[in-house]
């Protein structure tokens, strides 16, 4: 079996949920999006209400088909709803112009992607930097602002090479660092270790906890129940409903029990 290496807990702050509630940063009440189909309905999400805190570290699962992509992409100001109020950081996205929308989501969010997104033939330090090209105003150190962040996940030696140079695990976190560089308050990750295998999913995890400790709300949808341990809180969703919504201990804060070397088999 793999023995997780765990970091101690010991010196991490206090979550927004350990102490009194936080001001939601995420609010959606009675959320509903339906998808017209030809001549059918689809509804994606049915009268969705939760409640988001800045700082928290959640994640969502769910089959298939329960409408986790559809909340993402709401709460990622990507998609408007069909009914149902969502505030983002205070602003209620329904009444948002285009221009305000698309402003919410370059100042508040960062995406990052199953399949990482990346474009082939630019390096990791110009991936980073492109996000840039779209803050108003434009930063004039940018390619100072992507090499910390780049840094930041554990890239200072690979900022040059291009994604066909780089591992799976490499190119999630130039994904990563490209999501935080115009330093976002949520980050939202789509099944981010969908694509890359057990132990570079850890390490991945291990990124997104440090991020949250730091203070970033973390927002993935995964379909591993041992990825969600990660998260501080898993909401389930079914048939564009939640249907669960538990607070747990994430695994860098569990007690670490020895594991014995070869104990008897029960
Ligand atoms: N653009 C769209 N047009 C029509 N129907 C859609 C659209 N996007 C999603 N749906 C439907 O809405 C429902 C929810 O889809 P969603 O992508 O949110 O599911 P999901 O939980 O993310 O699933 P998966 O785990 O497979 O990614 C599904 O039935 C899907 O077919
Ligand atoms: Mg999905």
């Amino acid at each position: 079996m793999t023995v997780i290496d765990r970091p101690s807990a010991g010196d991490r702050p206090a979550r927004a949920s350990a102490g009194p509630p936080a001001a939601a940063l995420i609010s959606a009440h009675d959320l509903s999006k339906v998808y017209r189909v030809g001549e059918q309905d689809l509804v994606a999400l049915d009268k969705v209400t939760l409640e988001i805190a800045a700082g928290d570290f959640v994640a969502i699962m769910g089959p298939s088909g329960s409408g986790k992509s559809t909340m993402m992409n709401l709460i990622g100001a990507l998609d408007v709803p069909t009914s149902g109020s969502l505030r983002l950081d205070g602003r209620d996205i329904g009444t948002l112009s285009a221009d305000d929308l698309a402003d919410l989501r370059n100042r508040s969010i960062g995406f990052v992607f199953q399949q990482f997104n990346l474009l082939p033939r630019t390096s990791a330090l110009r991936q980073v930097m492109l996000p840039l090209l779209y803050a108003h105003p434009r930063p004039e150190n940018g390619e100072e602002l992507a090499r910390r962040r780049l840094e930041q996940v554990g890239l200072s030696a690979r900022m040059d090479h291009t994604p066909r140079q780089l591992s799976g695990g490499q190119q999630q976190r130039v994904a990563i660092a490209r999501a935080l560089v115009n330093n976002p308050k949520i980050l939202l990750a789509d099944e981010p270790t969908g694509a890359l295998d057990s132990k570079t999913s850890e390490e991945i995890m291990q990124v997104f906890t440090d991020l949250n400790r730091e203070g970033i709300t973390v927002v993935l949808v995964t379909h591993e129940p041992e990825i969600a341990l990660w998260a501080g809180r898993r909401i389930t969703f079914r048939d564009g409903r939640v249907i669960d919504d538990v607070r747990q201990t994430p695994i860098t804060e569990a007690p670490i029990t020895e594991t014995p070397v070869a104990g008897p088999s029960p």
